[in-house]
């Protein structure tokens, strides 16, 4: 493999299900895999899972780690060609990442959607640069459009939970302060659709998603309607996709907070968060607390993801 930016760069999903599997049952069995190997984690935007369940992965396979935080410590970086640089900013991406190139054999990378331009976000203008000019296999560590290292342990974890051979999972938007991007719910939908569960989609009227990820899905306006009988509940808050509104915080209705109340709807479903979450907003405190929420095992499965994508990036080295 040598990119990682959705789920059909896997190749084969049962096949990739099963090395994770693999991977969870003995982690450190590939540790000769990246003796002498570097892996660089570049991030415009702040973490906490992803920037320590990968390093956690690489270090399991025996790579050395270096982490650069770009907006702290590092030069500015001007992402635009052909703007005069007269300004704040003292590098261009353009040297700086081949430059980045230099020093690693693996490139990852995290860059949100800025909402400045949904041509910009959805061209996947700054990871494609990486892909363009490091020389290195690069992959997505969330980018602006997706975030595949996180839904690929979503679907580890749920296959790990699933009660049924086709579980219903539920997509639910929730209510958030802030604009999000829609790099989340995109890539669970992709990944929901690269398998034969029923999947069902469920926000209000104004947050649709971009058709190319909803897919197969089915979309329900009604919140309870979406609930009934749902093996798997999977809350996000994002941001407006469709036009005029891209990036805008159209509600903040807390009707839609997935609550007890909702959770009694569904057949016992357990209930998932990619985390950071905001409590009481996204999920109320007994839901999230609750013996049905498996929002610590999802999270520790980003280990599990990342090492999986590494291991394969590895591999195509060879
Ligand atoms: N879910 C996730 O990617 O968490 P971080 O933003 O903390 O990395």
């Amino acid at each position: 493999m040598r990119k990682f930016t959705s789920v059909h760069d896997l190749g084969d999903l049962q096949s990739a299900l099963a090395e994770a599997f693999e991977i969870k049952r003995d982690r450190f069995q590939f540790t000769e895999l990246g003796r002498n190997k570097t892996l660089l984690m570049i991030f415009f935007n702040s973490s906490l899972r992803t920037r320590l369940s990968t390093q956690k992965a690489a270090m399991n396979l025996g790579m050395n780690t270096m982490v650069l935080d770009v907006n702290q410590g590092a030069w500015k970086l001007e992402t635009e060609r052909g703007v005069v640089m007269d300004g704040d900013k003292p590098e261009h991406l353009l040297e700086a990442i081949p430059v980045m190139g230099c020093y690693c054999d693996i490139i990852g990378v995290r860059s949100f959607a800025r909402f400045e331009s949904k041509e910009d976000d959805y061209t996947e203008k700054i990871i494609n640069q990486f892909i363009q000019y490091s020389g290195r296999p690069v992959f997505s560590m969330e980018a602006a459009t997706g975030h595949p290292l996180q839904s690929f342990a979503d679907l580890i974890t749920i296959e790990e939970y699933k009660k049924t051979a086709r579980p219903k999972v539920v997509m639910t938007w929730a209510p958030h302060p802030r604009a999000l991007p829609q790099a989340v719910p995109n890539s669970f939908a992709e990944w929901m659709n690269a398998t034969d569960y029923e999947f069902v989609i469920t926000h209000p009227e104004g947050y649709e998603l971009d058709p190319k990820f909803v897919g197969n899905a089915r979309v329900e306006y009604d919140q309870r309607k979406a609930f009934e009988g749902a093996d798997f509940i999977y809350a996000k808050n994002w941001a407006a996709y469709t036009d005029p509104n891209y990036g805008k915080v159209l509600s903040t209705d807390r009707s839609w907070t997935v609550d007890a109340e909702k959770m009694a709807l569904t057949n016992n479903a357990y209930f998932m968060h990619c985390l950071p979450v905001r409590r009481n907003m996204i999920v109320t405190d007994d839901v999230i607390e609750s013996p049905q929420s498996i929002v610590i095992p999802e999270a520790a499965n980003r280990e599990i993801s990342a090492q999986t994508v590494l291991k394969k990036l590895l591999m195509g080295l060879k």
